[in-house]
């Protein structure tokens, strides 16, 4: 079973730490205290993580991570899916994001969009989607026309 927590800022991280560290190495930081971190659990056990705050009149999201060997099971798509879900439901004008050049496309799939780059490093790519046009309609490009959803 696949199961989401919130953890809202100045909350014990302790429970998705773990993950964090796993995948980039480095625990609790200042911005933990202005954000809100999600943790994904598979089977009660944490597997993926990553967290939202507001920045520069944006909300920006972070450290979005899966366990390496829990990844390509939708964890990631899920996580990313309840950040965008937690800026949408604060009317977010717009959600931004950094990241590595090779992870445009997993982010383009809910339509963040790459942007004119001012950080100067090649390999890292401004992602950004305006609040309005966050779309989380997961049935929408299914091809089942007998759904019981759609009848
Ligand atoms: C990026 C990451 C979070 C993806 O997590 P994941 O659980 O493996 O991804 P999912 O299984 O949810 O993938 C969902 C979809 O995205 C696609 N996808 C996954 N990784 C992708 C990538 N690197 N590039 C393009 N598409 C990707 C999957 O194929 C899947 O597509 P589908 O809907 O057609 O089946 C994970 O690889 C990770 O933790 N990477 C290291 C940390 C990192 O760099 N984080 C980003 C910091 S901003």
């Amino acid at each position: 079973m696949v199961q989401g927590k919130w953890f809202a800022p100045g909350s014990d991280l302790s429970a998705l730490l773990p993950v964090r560290e796993a995948v980039f190495g480095r625990g609790a930081d200042a911005l933990d205290a202005l954000s809100w971190n999600t943790l994904v659990y598979e089977d009660s056990v944490p597997a993926a993580t990553g967290r939202i705050w507001w920045e520069d009149g944006a909300f920006r999201l972070g450290d979005l991570a899966v366990l390496e060997e829990r990844r390509r099971r939708r964890l990631g798509d899920l996580v990313l899916r309840l950040l965008l879900f937690k800026a949408q439901s604060h009317a977010a004008r717009e959600v931004r994001l950094r990241c590595p050049r090779d992870l445009t496309g997993f982010f383009e799939r809910l339509g963040l969009r790459p942007q004119p780059s001012g950080s100067g490093d090649a390999d890292i790519v401004e992602m950004m989607i305006p609040g309005d046009q966050i779309d989380l309609d997961t049935c929408k490009n299914c091809p089942k026309a007998s759904c019981p959803n759609r009848t």
